[in-house]
């Protein structure tokens, strides 16, 4: 796997101080809010894990499961896999996601969840890529924001693999291409 890394683009050990640092502005924030935290699988999965460990406050946490029909293709093709479980009318809710990319996704479960009136709705994205942004939406909680590359890793795939690494990594070209 490391054969096809060309770059480590966020080191394991930058990746704990961000998300420590996202975690401590949001325990502080929701300290008194019993926030849901809801993540967007399957990207999210490893950030997800230890973003509520660096969020000591009561909390309960939910996920969705969207996923894209073939990105590039016109806005609007978007599957809804699963549902939160959770009730979130009236709550406090942060969605934690692994990457906002062109917008698509968030900009959906936005929508979505809106309709369920909470009480609040953030973001809180590990990584933003403000250059690819096809869609007008910004995140509430930025860990880093990087540069129009290919990365994978610490949740992030590419053709399901990848997803396994302990760190952020640029894919070499000529696997993807
Ligand atoms: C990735 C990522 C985000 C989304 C961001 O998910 O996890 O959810 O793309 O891209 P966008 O801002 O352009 O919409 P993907 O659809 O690849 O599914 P996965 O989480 O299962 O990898």
């Amino acid at each position: 796997m490391m054969n096809d890394i060309e770059k480590i683009l966020i080191t394991e050990e930058e990746l704990k101080e961000g998300v420590a640092r996202l975690g401590k502005q949001i325990a502080e924030e929701y300290a008194d809010k019993n926030p849901v935290f809801i993540g967007i699988l399957k990207g999210v999965v490893v950030y997800f894990a230890d973003m509520i460990r660096a969020t000591p406050i009561p909390c309960e946490i939910d996920f969705m499961v969207v996923s894209a029909y073939g990105k590039g293709t016109s806005f609007g093709t978007l599957l809804m896999k699963k549902d939160v479980s959770v009730d979130i009318r009236g709550r406090h809710v942060v969605i934690l996601e692994d990457i906002l990319d062109t917008g698509r996704t968030l900009s959906h479960v936005i929508d979505h969840l809106k309709a369920k009136e909470p009480a609040s709705l953030k973001i809180c994205t590990l990584l933003n890529k403000p250059t690819r942004r096809e869609v007008d939406i910004e995140a509430d909680y930025i860990g880093f924001t990087i540069p129009n590359e290919f990365v994978v890793g610490y949740g992030l795939d590419y053709a399901e693999r990848y997803r396994n690494l302990p760190f952020v990594g640029v894919l070499k070209p000529e696997i993807y291409s």
